[in-house]
């Protein structure tokens, strides 16, 4: 039996810890000295927080038998114990602030010497950018502290300690303490110092904590800058002229920051002994009659939530990979990101200053665990947890102050109600008054200045733009945010395009924030990527860890491209069949001179001709009709389009010149569907039944071949592999479609013939489609005519029984062998659902059957392209009348459907083709609303047509 000892008392202590500095600004460099102490660490892991004593810490200790990690890293990802997944619940008793005697500990060893240039004189600080969840450190073999607040910075001053060869750095790592209590976030749990340690020589004189106050009055065009310093020094920055003392104002002329233009100012404070660069950025960030406001103008937020992630490190990102973060938000036309739920690397608000982007900055404070026992004993509201609260806001306030990209402090998440937020609320009003704060678990608003929800529908949103959604009080006075919306979790969401509209329709919402920004997935041999439940997790939350718009290997999904769309900066409208587009400029602060805009005139889905459009530079919220040019002469007939583009006319500093931000497609003149003028009969030979170039079963009227291609099991189908957002979030109480349609048994229906009637010019076969034990079902007619070349499918489904839920999909589906390439006329790239269509274009498009794939890391419905007029695979070439929608897989729907991560997916010889009539909506129910109803496939009678025919194979 183990009893806490005295010595690992400070575990379970809700204080934030002993030891360390007060929190001050963090700066990215100085002239003044530093040494990275990242790289290897001796590490030796023990399943108790006291199973070692503390030996280990004293020089001369030999740690030559330990194992080795590399910090920032989590030692779960380094081979010693597993990483555990679990969305809210803690996975231990809930009995604050008291932990598990089972308590990995991992003791991390290093041993440094100084360069031999390091300074003689000052001191020196010693600083963990972050470590989870609990650590107590020594420094030649002296204790210097142990804190709590894994996401924050802690600093210790060393200098008095520090010899100039055969430092040893020991640090004790505790999995859980009573800090975990307070980081109940929806992630994975990784233990381990997973952001940098440094070393930083303190200059006699050098800077301490300074914050740069600098605003921006939109009237008289100035901004105004006060650099307050614990230390006295200069302020210099030489564009503008300034060269003053901390403490004093200076207003001059300047163009403001904003997440559209984000313009740095460089600049120095320079105190007796150090010179910090700055990087100014003038913004005024106000709450105006009800509106978020910078610069004096409303802003619309198009965000994302953004956890730290790579599927191989965790949440120990390197620098590259956070400004891969950034580029990829800002080339799709993302403008916000909460930090959900904690503050990032600091490195990556440098980013997000630079190349701007507006920054909801959240502390790490998550209690929502507590919601199982109704928020009894909540630590948010328990008088005792308030100083570890006040901690964990100061320490996110001094380190990001200084930041012009972050424009609200949010207080956590989820974390109930209660005194505890409140005044950290009270303390970054009173510390830092140039921003918003931000909280969306009190519905009160008590401490927030915005109304702030998670996964509201469409209808309560709307009631919210309008004010008629019964809010009371100060709540009915702020604007509106959706912190969390569209839950990104497998295929989906669906429903972007309706938030949208309404955010630009009512002046009160001010935008939203996706969740996710990518998939938690752990690289892992067994799987591909891992998630809850890989590991032996006793309590897990499965896939749930994997909702983000991008793969976990940063590969945007097709919900990126839909976001991308949807939000898009500049609007390409046409109202009539005229020969103009409506332009409209979206931005909130630009116009748009940064813009070069193309035509295209596109026939049968082949460009025909191109050329520049002039636009006028038009101001934000301006619009202005364009004229296109005439048609090309020489086009040629057929199916044209008009697609317009919004390109940067130069390179910026997040992509290249000629990257689309956004464009719009237009018909110009319609498409003619196939006519097959029934000239053949069907011909009986020895058990089949020809007609044109097909051959039946006489027995069963199942097609066999097409012109010498086999086709089997052409049928209809209405079943797909349930998505996420089909399947829903169990808690949720309305209909959840993917269950229903199991109970119901969509799944396993059979396919009753009724009749096989070759007569006149035509091959009729009857039949009627419906689950065992169920009265419903689908009368199904396949109606089989052939001009001699080519030969029509009219398939007729009529309803029968009482069918009160949609249909999964309603289409066909056959295997082809030997199909590899994929050739298409319609939508595309990517994949398109009713619900997430607006980035899919008309074009001619070729693909491969393994690349029409979208690797959902919990395989599920994917890959269908729209709108396609015809396609062309394994040597036979579909028409659709009306267009349709193509998959093609190596396996099956009952394969992709059980399959539970993509390394369950083996790929056969024959490709299946689903050629869809129509789809359910995806909704995003594996958190928030279904599909709308009018993205419901509902089960009435329908009647759709493909013709067929071969062409060469094409490489297969
Ligand atoms: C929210 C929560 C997020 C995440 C999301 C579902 O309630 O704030 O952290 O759990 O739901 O993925």
């Amino acid at each position: 039996m183990s009893i806490p000892s005295p010595t690992t008392a400070y575990v379970e202590d809700v204080s934030p810890g002993s030891g360390a500095l007060p929190p001050r600004a963090r700066y990215a460099s100085s002239n003044a000295r530093s040494l990275a102490l990242n790289g290897s660490w001796r590490f030796r892991l023990s399943q108790t927080a006291d199973a070692e004593d503390d030996s280990f810490a004293e020089e001369g200790y030999d740690a030559g038998g330990w194992a080795e990690v590399t910090v920032p890293g989590h030692w779960v990802l380094q081979g010693h114990g597993s990483p555990v997944y679990t969305n809210h619940l803690y996975p231990f008793p809930v009995d604050p602030p008291r932990v598990p005697t089972e308590n990995p500990t991992g003791d991390h060893l290093r041993v440094f010497d100084l360069p031999g240039d390091w300074p003689a004189d000052g001191g020196a600080v010693l600083r963990f950018d972050g470590v989870e969840s609990c650590a107590r450190v020594w420094l030649n073999g002296t204790d210097i502290g142990e804190f709590k607040g894994s996401r924050l910075p802690h600093e210790f001053a060393v200098g008095h300690l520090l010899k100039p060869t055969g430092n040893v750095l020991a640090v004790r790592v505790h999995q859980w303490s009573a800090g975990s209590y307070l980081e109940d976030q929806d992630q994975w749990w990784l233990p381990g110092i997973f952001r940098d340690v440094t070393l930083l020589h303190r200059p006699p004189g050098g800077v301490l904590d300074f914050f740069v106050h600098a605003s921006y009055d939109h009237a008289s065009g100035t901004g105004t800058l006060r650099v307050d310093s614990d230390v006295d020094g200069r302020v210099t920055v030489p564009a503008l002229g300034i060269d003053t003392v901390t403490g004093e104002t200076v207003t001059v002329p300047v163009e403001p920051w904003s997440a559209e233009r984000p313009r740095l100012y460089d600049g120095v404070l320079a105190t007796g002994g150090e010179r910090v660069p700055l990087r100014v950025g003038f913004r005024t960030v106000a709450l105006v009659d009800g509106r978020i406001e910078v610069n004096g103008r409303a802003v619309l937020f198009k965000g994302v939530n953004r956890h730290e992630w790579h599927p191989e490190r965790g949440r120990a990102l390197d620098l590259e990979t956070m400004r891969e973060d950034v580029l990829l938000m800002k080339r799709h036309n993302v403008n916000a990101v909460r930090t959900s739920h904690y503050p990032p690397h600091p490195a990556f608000l440098d980013l997000c200053d630079e190349l701007g982007l507006w920054v909801v900055d959240e502390c790490d404070l998550e209690t929502h665990g507590f919601t199982e026992q109704g928020w009894r004993d909540n630590p948010v509201d328990d008088d005792r947890w308030t100083p570890a609260l006040l901690d964990r806001a100061a320490r996110m306030v001094e380190r990001d102050k200084n930041h012009p990209s972050v424009v609200i402090w949010s207080l956590g998440n989820e974390a109930g109600t209660g005194r505890g937020l409140t005044a950290m609320a009270e303390w970054i009003r009173g510390r830092d008054s140039s921003r918003l704060l931000h909280y969306e678990g009190d519905p009160d608003c008590r401490d927030t200045d915005m109304y702030s929800r998670m996964y509201a529908d469409h209808a309560e949103v709307e009631r919210i733009g309008r004010g008629l959604d019964g809010g009371t009080g100060k709540r009915r006075e702020l604007p509106f945010i959706l912190c969390e919306y569209a839950h990104a979790m497998g295929n989906g969401p669906g429903g972007l395009a309706d938030y949208q509209r309404l955010f630009e329709t009512y002046g009160r919402l001010q935008g939203g924030f996706v969740w996710e920004w990518i998939d938690h997935g752990i690289a892992d041999e067994r799987y591909g990527y891992a998630y809850g439940g890989d590991f032996g997790e006793e309590l897990h939350d499965g896939n749930f860890v994997c909702d983000g718009l991008l793969f976990p290997d940063r590969r945007p999904s097709p919900g990126l491209i839909e976001f991308k769309k949807v939000v898009e900066p500049v609007a390409i409208e046409r109202d009539g069949a005229g020969g103009t587009v409506r332009i409209t400029n979206k931005y909130d602060f630009t116009d748009l001179s940064a813009l070069a805009f193309t035509w295209s005139y596109e026939v049968e889905g082949e460009t025909a001709a191109t050329g520049a459009l002039s636009v006028p530079p038009l101001a934000p919220g301006e619009s202005a009709e364009v004229k296109l040019p005439e048609p090309p002469e020489a086009a040629g007939a057929g199916e044209a389009h008009w697609t317009v583009r919004a390109r940067l006319a130069a390179d910026a500093p997040w992509a290249p010149k000629d990257h689309v931000v956004a464009w719009g497609q237009f018909t110009a003149s319609a498409r003619r569907v196939p006519s097959v003028p029934p000239t053949a009969r069907p011909v009986p030979g020895s058990g089949t039944l020809t007609l044109g170039p097909a051959v039946f079963d006489a027995r069963t009227g199942a097609l066999r071949t097409i012109g010498g291609v086999d086709v089997t099991g052409l049928r209809l189908d209405v079943w797909r592999a349930t998505t996420d957002n089909d399947d829903g979030a169990a808690w949720q109480s309305d209909v959840r479609y993917g269950p229903l349609w199991r109970r119901l048994g969509l799944h396993r229906v059979r396919h009753r013939l009724d009749a096989v009637e070759p007569a006149g010019d035509a091959l009729t076969v009857r039949t009627r489609v419906a689950p065992a034990a169920r009265d419903l079902g689908l009368s199904t007619v396949y109606r089989w005519t052939s001009d001699g070349e080519r030969v029509r499918l009219t398939v007729s489904v009529r309803p029968e029984g009482d069918w009160t839920v949609p249909l999964p999909r309603l289409g066909i589906r056959f295997g082809l062998s030997g199909a590899d390439r994929v050739r298409w006329y319609g939508g595309g790239p990517g994949e398109a659902y009713p619900d997430s269509r607006t980035a899919s274009s008309v074009a001619r498009r070729q693909s491969t059957v393994d690349d029409l794939q979208t690797p959902y890391v919990r395989p599920q419905e994917n890959g269908a392209r729209a709108d396609v007029r015809w396609a062309e695979l394994g040597g036979l070439r579909v028409e659709g009348d009306p267009e349709f929608s193509l998959t093609a897989r190596r396996w099956t729907t009952e394969q992709l459907d059980a399959a539970t991560h993509r390394t369950d997916l083996v790929p056969g010889d024959t490709v299946w083709v689903n050629l869809d009539h129509a789809h359910h909506g995806l909704g995003s129910q594996s958190c928030g609303p279904g599909p709308l109803p009018r993205y419901h496939l509902r089960a009435e009678p329908a009647r759709f047509s493909f013709v067929f025919s071969t062409v060469p194979r094409r490489g297969t």
